[in-house]
C-alpha cells in the first residue's frame, strides 16, 4: 500500500462549531510507526477519526495510496474502514453483549471471511497478546487492561494496512504495554502504517516518527 495523508485538513464538530483542527497536513508511511502527541484537548483523537474516515473534514483532503478518499460515499468509506483500517479506541469500546472471542472476530464477519480462519487467527492473537481470560467471558467481567489488549486484537485480526491506536497503553502496566507496542511494531515491520496517540514520552521516542500537535491558536 501507499501512504495515508492529511492535506490542509480542518475540522469542527457540528454541535459546537469550534475549530478543533486547522490546516493540518501530515503524511503517514507504510512500514512506519508514528506517535502523535499533544496536550489533552489538542485534537489528537479527532485527527484519528478524520484520518480513519469516521468524520469528514470541513476543509482539506484525506489521501490513501495517493487518491482522495474523504469525499467518497459513506458506504464506500465504510468498506475502506472494514477492509483496510484497524482502530483501537481510547476506551477499548468492546461490545458488552458479546464474548471476548466474538468481539475480536466480529469485523471478519463484515468482510465475509471464513469463520473458522477468523476464529483461529483471533485465538492466536489473544494468546500472543497474553489476554489470559476464557474466550467466552464478556467485557463486564474483565479488567481494563485486558479489555485494552482485546481491543488491539480486534483491530489487528483483519491484517489491516493502517492501524490507528488511541492511547493503547493508557490502561496498561509496563509489561502489558511492552507486549502491545511489540505487536504494533511487528505490524509496521510487516508493512502496515501504524499511528499511535500517546501521552507517554518513552513511546513517542520509541516510534519512528514523532508528530506533536496543538489546538488551533484561536481556541488555545
Ligand atoms: N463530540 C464532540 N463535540 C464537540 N466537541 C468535541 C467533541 N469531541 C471532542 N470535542 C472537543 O474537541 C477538542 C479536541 O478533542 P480531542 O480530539 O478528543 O482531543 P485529545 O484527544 O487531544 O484530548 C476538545 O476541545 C474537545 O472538547
Ligand atoms: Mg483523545
Amino acid at each position: 500500500m501507499g501512504a495515508l495523508e492529511s492535506v490542509d485538513v480542518s475540522f469542527r464538530y457540528p454541535r459546537t462549531r469550534d475549530l478543533v483542527v486547522e490546516g493540518w497536513s501530515q503524511r503517514f508511511d507504510p512500514g512506519t510507526v508514528t506517535a502523535v502527541t499533544g496536550a489533552s484537548g489538542s485534537g489528537k483523537s479527532t485527527r484519528l477519526y478524520v484520518l480513519a474516515l469516521m468524520a469528514r473534514p470541513g476543509a482539506g483532503q484525506i489521501l490513501l495510496d495517493g487518491g482522495r478518499v474523504d469525499d467518497l460515499p459513506d458506504t464506500h468509506r465504510a468498506a475502506l474502514r472494514a477492509e483496510r483500517f484497524g482502530f483501537v479506541f481510547q476506551d477499548a469500546a468492546l461490545d458488552p453483549t458479546r464474548t471476548v472471542l466474538d468481539n475480536v472476530v466480529e469485523s471478519c464477519l463484515y468482510r465475509h471471511e471464513d469463520p473458522h480462519t477468523a476464529r483461529t487467527r483471533a485465538l492466536d492473537l489473544l494468546e500472543r497478546m497474553q489476554v489470559e481470560v476464557p474466550e467466552n467471558r464478556r467485557p463486564g467481567q474483565i479488567s481494563g487492561g485486558q479489555a485494552q489488549r482485546i481491543a488491539v486484537c480486534r483491530a489487528l485480526v483483519g491484517c489491516p494496512d493502517v492501524i490507528f491506536a488511541d492511547e493503547p497503553t493508557g490502561n496498561l502496566d509496563e509489561d502489558s504495554a511492552r507486549v502491545v507496542l511489540a505487536m504494533l511494531r511487528e505490524q509496521a515491520d510487516d508493512g502496515a502504517c501504524v499511528i499511535i496517540v500517546t501521552h507517554d514520552r518513552a513511546t513517542a521516542s520509541w516510534a519512528d516518527v514523532h508528530v506533536a500537535v496543538t489546538a488551533p491558536e484561536a481556541t488555545r
